[in-house]
Parts: C-alpha cells; structure tokens; sequence
C-alpha cells in the first residue's frame, strides 16, 4: 500500500493512541494551570525547522504535540479561563469534525452531499427560530465572527447602504470588514452607559451596528430603539457573536429584545455555544441579500438548488471550499437538547451576577460596567493612589501569576479596565469563588 494511504486499523491505532492522550487531558482539565505561557518563543523557535523529506514516527509527533506544543498556551479550555470571550470547546464537535475530516465530503454545494449539507441548512434555521426570524430567513456558517461580519456588510452594500454607523466600543472586526468592504465607517456617540444613542445616527443610508455584548464592557446596545431608528432608513445588524445566544434564556431575551427586527445578526457558536474554535454564524432575515451579493455561476457546476428547503452555501457566502461545518453544532446540540445549552448560559448569568455583587464588595473596586449578560469590568481606584491604570494591571497580573482563573483588560476612553466574562461551559461556582479569593489577595498586595 502507498504509505500516504492509512488502512482502517491505522486508523484505529492511531486513535486510539490520542484518545489515551486526550482523556486525561479532559479529566484533569479543573486541575490544569489556566495559563503556561512561559517558554513560548524558544518552543516557537525549535519549530522554525525545514519540512522533513522522510517521515517520523506517529507517536513521537503526538507525544510532541501534547507534552510540548500544546500545553505552552493559554489553557482556553479551562473552566478558570475568563479571559477574552471564552467558550471552553465542546469535544462533541471535534468528533463531528473527525468524522467529516475522514469522510472529506464536499459541502459548498448541496448536491455533492445533501445529508450533511443539510444539518447545516439545520441548525441555521434552529439559530433563525432562536432569534424570531421567519421562514425567508437564512444564513450561513463561517470561520468566525469576522467572517460573518464581513459577509453581512458586503450583503448590505450590495442593496445600497454604503456607509457603516457604530460605537467605538464595537469589535475591532468591524473597522476591518468595513476597510475590506470599501465602506466609511462613522462612529455614533454613546449615553453615558456607554450604548449607541439612536438619535445620533446619520442620515445617509448605512449599516448601522448594535453589539449585543460589547467586548470590551459586555453592555448591550439598546436594540428596539435602534431598530426603530432604522426602520426604512438603514440596514441594521446586531454583533450578537458574544451576546447573542443568551437569547436562549429568557433573561437573554429581555436584554436583547428587539434582536428579531435585525436585517442581520451575528452569532458565535465558537463563543456562545462552547464549540472549539471555528464556527461564527451569519443570519440573515431576508435570505435573498445573501445570495444577491455572493451568487455566481461556473459551467462546471452543478445547477444551483434553489428554493426555502435546500441551500448551496458557496451563494450565500465568499467561499466555495470549505469545511464542513454544520455537523460540529448538530451532533452537539442533536445529542444534548438544546435545553442543555439553555441552562449552561443560565448558570453563566448567574454566576457573572454573583461574581459582579462579590467583587464590587472588595476594597478599592469602581464597578464601570455590567454585567448586562455575563461580562463585567471594573478598576482598583484607592483614593490619592496616583496611578489607577498601572494598579489596575497590577492586579490582574496578580491574580492571573495564581494561575486559577485568567483576565484580561480592555482601555476604554482612556482607562484601563479589568474584566470578567463568564461564558465557558465548564466554569462552575467553585472558579468564581477562586476568582473573588485571589482578586481580594491581590488587592491587598498588588505586588506579591
Ligand atoms: C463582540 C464580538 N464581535 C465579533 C468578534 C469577532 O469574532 P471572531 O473572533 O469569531 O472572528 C468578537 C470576538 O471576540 C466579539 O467579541
């Protein structure tokens, strides 16, 4: 056999050998440092190497990759980790990705793989019935919430609104879809809440951008009244990629009413539905935008599907090639109920509730933000201190060198905040009392 074929027992052996590697990695997760940083660049280095003209042995490389390259990282899987937005990555869905690894079908179009294009054409219209959407709704899956951003915008450009209105507070992936795009961006004043005042947005038409948790503070923009503001106006599109799956609660729902009057919405299963990176999602109310800005044809293709019950998603997106990427949400959410996802983003709520009362309590903290979802921010502000910015810093070094929970800051008009976002599936009450202990030591001694 050529050795680039692998025989089904190769297989087996080799997954077998990594599913012995990553059990305990799985089961030991709670006791794992929340970040290893140390040694990257040198780790980096030895990597920098010319590609190897004869092969190496399976299980020197895996015992490589999980002792050494791995691990030197910050644990994002950690259910300390609540840094960033964090999700924790469902290992359903790297089974789901193995199978369709293996299997290496096509789905950019429909009809090379109806099967598995359709739990993709599923889970979107699951994702549409989430938000309110109708029956002409649609969407498709994307790497990420850049991705999905961008295609939002194209979308929006193509029916003529050629200008973008946010706050300054919207994710960085904007500015950069818009740039790509070629469409002027206007940023639009905020209350001093910091959410996007509705009265202020210009009158050329444009897509107009409400964050449903902004990355920085967590602050919902307020999404009915912008939506009015829009109404025959603009295009409006809510960043929901790392709010808008609370909509599956009904504390979600409330804060994000509105979400339904949306032209688009933006959501992060790789976020908001804990999948491992690699999946944002990009709902559109009218599914035709979609493929009025991406469909084209090539004679050595199939004819298109057209029609509400079956997709080829190379018109309803930039790519043709592909991964798959709608069996890696539907195993997940087909094998648990999506009851189970509901009560996982409950439980954050809660806890980012509980952590904000107990860490507002603690010497010296400014609560600045939230937590209107599940992320809060704050500083350490000592009366007469002179420098709250570096004190704040400080403290999240602090409490991160503990290595039991991981923040990360954010500036915001000038002033460095400290945040909490709790969205991984694995953090539990256990890590937010972790989490108010050494915030309250690192309090009282910044320095260690
Ligand atoms: C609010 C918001 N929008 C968009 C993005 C971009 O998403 P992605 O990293 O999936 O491209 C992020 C990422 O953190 C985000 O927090």
């Amino acid at each position: 056999m050529h050795p680039l074929e692998l025989s089904g027992a190769d297989l087996r052996d080799m997954l077998r050998r990594t599913a012995d590697k990553l059990a305990p990695f799985l089961d030991s997760l709670p006791q794992q440092p929340v970040s290893n940083t140390e040694g990257g660049r040198k780790l980096a280095r030895r990597l920098m190497e010319p590609c190897p003209e004869t092969g190496v042995p399976f299980s020197r490389l895996l015992a490589q990759i999980t002792d050494q390259i791995v691990p030197t990282s910050l644990n994002t899987a950690s259910p300390g980790y609540l840094a960033f937005i964090p999700g924790g990555g469902l290992p359903h869905a790297a089974v789901a990705d193995l199978i369709t690894g293996v299997t290496n079908r096509f789905t950019g179009i429909w009809m090379p793989a109806p099967g598995l294009v359709q739990t993709e054409i599923a889970v979107l219209r699951w994702m549409c019935g989430w938000v309110g959407y109708g029956s002409e709704a649609g969407g498709t899956l994307t790497s990420g919430g850049s991705l999905a951003t961008l295609s939002a915008f194209v979308a929006a450009r193509e029916r003529g609104f050629r200008r973008v209105y946010t706050t300054e507070l919207v994710h960085h992936c904007a500015a950069k879809a818009a740039r790509i795009a070629d469409m002027p961006v206007t940023i639009v004043p905020m209350d001093s809440e910091h959410r996007m005042r509705p009265d202020a947005i210009g009158d050329e038409p444009g897509v107009v951008i409400a964050s449903a948790g902004t990355t920085a503070l967590g602050n919902v923009d307020p999404i009915a009244e912008l939506a009015d503001s829009c109404e025959g106006r603009h295009w409006f599109h809510v960043d929901g990629a790392y709010g808008g799956c609370f909509v599956l609660t009904e504390r979600g729902r409330r804060a994000l009413a509105g979400i339904e009057r949306a032209d688009s919405i933006l959501l992060d299963p790789h976020k908001g539905l804990f999948l491992p990176y690699g999946t944002g999602a990009l709902l559109v109310k009218d599914r035709s935008a979609l493929r009025e800005a991406f469909r084209s044809e090539a004679s050595y293709l199939p004819d298109p599907v057209d029609g509400d019950d079956f997709w080829d998603f190379t018109d309803l997106g930039p790519e043709l090639s592909r991964p798959t990427r709608g069996l890696r949400l539907w195993l997940p959410l087909k094998m648990h109920g999506v009851g189970a996802f509901r009560d996982a983003l409950d439980e954050k709520l809660d806890l980012a509730e509980d952590a904000a009362r107990r860490v507002a309590a603690l010497p010296h903290v400014r609560m600045v933000a939230g937590p209107d979802l599940s992320l809060f921010a704050f500083r350490i502000e000592p009366p007469g201190h002179p420098d709250h910015d570096g004190l704040t810093r400080r403290v999240l070094a602090r409490v991160n060198q503990k290595q039991r929970v991981f923040l990360t800051g954010a500036t915001v008009g000038g002033a460095f905040v400290g945040r909490v976002c709790v969205l991984s599936f694995r953090t539990h009450q256990d890590r937010i009392d972790a989490l108010v202990a050494d915030l309250a030591e690192a309090i009282a001694d910044p320095r260690g």
